[in-house]
């Protein structure tokens, strides 16, 4: 069984249909591409996926179990950790607390523990603490730790928004657009991260990029839509050559 099937998506916004019977299965250890024009219903298919979007049809089974209508922060805790299109960091947090405060969905003692500051509490903050600096150090970040992350450069605030979603051990990440605003530089250093990524953390993996650079390298398959609905499934070269995937981006620097 896949570790993420999806039948027959369709979300409607108003008056206009964002997605349209959208399917996919993806098996565990695979990672897929979703490309697609400006407004094409990528960005809703990872917000259907999060719960932030209840569908107007169809099924997300993850795991083996429909996600449709569960809250947000349930699905996280299923594992599902994401990042998003435009980076979303606290702008007076540390590195190091930004990764902490992450933690919350793990934590399980109540306000009477912390205002007291039980043993219970106290133990768990200790993990958190311990387990973030884990993280830092396996990343690299060690050495921002105090610093504000929104004073970091660009392509390390990203690495810190990965980092924070794999707080919550996911078995699937979804990536909306990692490289976007990135140096070349940013973009190489960026590709490894997510294999390495992938690796250490046995991640399976659903990534939206324009960059098709960054596509055709990483992923084993590669969907893509327009006006929401799917217009090819296939390998990275069966999608390079797709008249339908080339039409679609007619007009547009891509190199396909
Ligand atoms: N919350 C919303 N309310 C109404 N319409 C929305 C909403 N979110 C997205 N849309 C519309 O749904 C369509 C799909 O948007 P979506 O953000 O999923 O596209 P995308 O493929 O991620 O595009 P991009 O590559 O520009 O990020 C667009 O026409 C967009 O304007
Ligand atoms: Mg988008």
């Amino acid at each position: 069984m896949p570790l993420l099937q999806i039948k027959n998506l369709t979300h409607w916004f108003g008056g206009l249909r964002a997605v349209h019977n959208f399917h996919e299965n993806l098996e565990e250890g695979e990672i897929v591409g979703l490309i697609g024009p400006n407004g094409a219903g990528k960005t809703t298919i990872f917000n259907l996926i999060c719960g932030i979007y209840k569908p107007t049809q169809g099924e997300i089974i993850f795991d083996g179990e429909n996600l449709v209508g569960l809250p947000p922060h349930v699905i996280t805790s299923k594992g599902i950790g994401r990042t998003f299109q435009k980076l979303r960091l606290w702008r007076h947090l540390s590195v190091l607390d930004t990764i902490k405060l992450a933690h919350f969905s793990r934590k399980n003692y109540g306000l009477f523990d912390a205002l007291f500051w039980t043993r219970r509490c106290q133990k768990q903050e200790e993990e958190i603490e311990e387990r973030t600096w884990e993280l830092l150090k396996i990343f690299g970040l060690t050495q921002y730790a105090y610093a504000r992350a929104w004073d970091l450069p660009y392509g390390l605030q990203r690495k810190v928004e990965m980092v924070r979603a794999l707080v919550s051990e996911p078995k699937l990440l979804l990536l909306d657009e990692p490289t976007v605003g990135m140096t070349l530089r940013e973009m190489y250093e960026t590709m490894d991260l997510i294999r390495e990524m992938k690796e250490k953390f046995n991640l399976t993996i659903l990534i939206i990029e324009h960059r098709m650079k960054v596509i055709m390298n990483l992923c084993e398959r590669i969907k893509a839509i327009d006006f929401g609905e799917i217009i090819a499934d296939g390998t990275p070269d069966e999608i390079r050559n797709n008249p339908r995937v080339i039409e679609a981006y007619l007009g547009k620097e891509v190199e396909v």
